[in-house]
């Protein structure tokens, strides 16, 4: 792999030191003996200067992206729900699946007071180019408030053949078009969601889902980069299941080995790109109960083990958590001990735990959008405090301990 960052140096041969062991005293005798290290191979490499430096023009502007996203007290308002799954949740409160009624749902959220503790918005295409009332762009309407404007580049999920139910992320054919045409309509960072599940009867996730999927992120996350724009990559293993925590734990582990191999085999620069992963969760259908501490210490171990310190960000998705849930999981993470030892911000990317209460108060009525914009600040801000480790309570959203479940969407 090339060294996103490499300064021009020359690593000279480092010392061989003698081997108190005998290679020879213990393996069968057709074994060739090991040879000192400086004679296997050569220690002398020469790193001129970091390949994505001189070669990715927007580089600068790409690491200084990600760092600002990921600063510290604030995190993402993930609003990129394509329009089929805006459609189902507007259901829900008697509004129809028009451009219209998706663009005042937007609205409301994009000019809520939340400059201070939302530093970026992910939008879905069809949201990038749309406007306020008063003709405002939202691009505009954001970048005023601090908010760096982002944008959803997968196109949905497919089945994967050969696998059981299990799926891969589709929309890499015409990446680096749209993303271009992303970049110079103000999009800064790019999502990609891929989606794993665990299923201990049939196998999942299977070796087959979790090379497909961390491919593709590898590649939209290169191509994403190479246009001017930080991935958010989102290997997301979902909740639902029976298993234990233990179980969820192990396999976010391997899904994030397997997702920083491939990235790193594609050359993506870690320190211009962001991680959007799940929390450690037992399955939603799992028996076991488990703490906020429990969920805290496994998500921390799992990120400690799998995720490279060069990255800026972790932005947790909220996965169908209950609102309370994903501010108080947040808030224990960036608090319990061994938290102080993070070298990257543990943040938030939510989506449905920063919406669905709003979305019920606001019910389509603008009579109501006054309450429902403050609902929006007060949970940014309960997040935002989470993320500093210093949220106290008591929650804003109404009913906020009820789950946010939705069937696995397939766009
Ligand atoms: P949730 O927080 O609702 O899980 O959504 C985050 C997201 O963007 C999933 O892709």
């Amino acid at each position: 792999m090339a060294p996103c960052f490499a300064p021009s140096v020359a690593l000279t041969a480092l010392t061989p030191h003698a081997s108190p062991l005998s290679a020879s005293s213990f393996v069968p005798s057709n074994v060739p003996a090991l040879q000192p290290r400086s004679q296997r191979c050569s220690l002398r490499m020469t790193f001129e200067a970091g390949l994505f430096e001189t070669e990715n023009p927007y580089a600068a502007q790409l690491k200084q992206t990600a760092q600002y996203i990921a600063s510290r007290g604030s995190g993402i308002l993930a609003s990129d729900e394509s329009n089929s799954t805006t459609g189902k949740r507007l259901a829900t409160i008697g509004l129809e699946n028009t451009e219209q009624n998706r663009r005042r749902w937007r609205q409301l959220l994009y000019t809520a007071d939340i400059g201070d503790y939302i530093s970026g918005a992910i939008m879905f295409e069809e949201t990038l180019y749309q406007s306020a009332e008063d003709g405002t762009p939202f691009v505009d309407i954001l970048r005023a408030k601090g908010i760096v404007p982002g944008i959803k580049v997968d196109t949905g999920l497919t089945a994967l053949p050969r696998t059981k139910g299990e799926t891969a992320t589709t929309g890499l054919d015409g990446l680096p078009e749209r993303c271009k045409k992303y970049y110079q309509q103000g999009a800064r960072f790019a999502k990609w969601r891929a989606v794993m599940r665990i299923g201990k009867a049939d196998g999942a996730p299977s070796d087959a889902a979790i090379l497909e999927n961390a491919h593709a992120l590898a590649r939209y996350a290169h191509i994403s980069q190479a246009n001017g724009l930080v991935p958010i990559v989102e290997p997301e293993v979902l909740l639902d299941g029976d298993h234990p925590i233990e179980e969820t734990a192990y396999y976010t582990e391997r899904v994030l080995s397997f997702t920083f191999r491939a990235l790193n085999e594609y050359d993506v620069c870690l320190d211009a790109a962001l991680l959007k992963p799940n929390m450690v969760n037992p399955g939603t259908d799992s028996t076991q109960q488990v703490d906020a501490q429990t969920v805290a210490k496994y998500t921390l171990q799992t990120m400690m083990r799998g995720v490279p310190p060069a990255m800026p960000g972790i932005h947790f998705l909220s996965g169908g958590m209950s609102d309370q849930e994903a501010t108080e999981n947040l808030n224990l993470l960036n608090s319990i001990p061994g938290s102080e030892n993070a070298p990257w911000s543990l943040n938030f990317s939510y989506g449905r735990a920063l919406q669905m209460a709003v979305l019920r108060t606001w019910a389509g009525d603008d009579a109501n959008k006054d309450k429902a914009q403050q609902l929006l600040a007060a949970l940014a801000k309960a997040n935002g405090e989470a993320q500093l480790g210093k949220y106290t309570g008591p929650h804003p959203s109404p009913g906020g301990k009820t789950r946010n479940f939705q069937p696995l969407r397939l766009v």
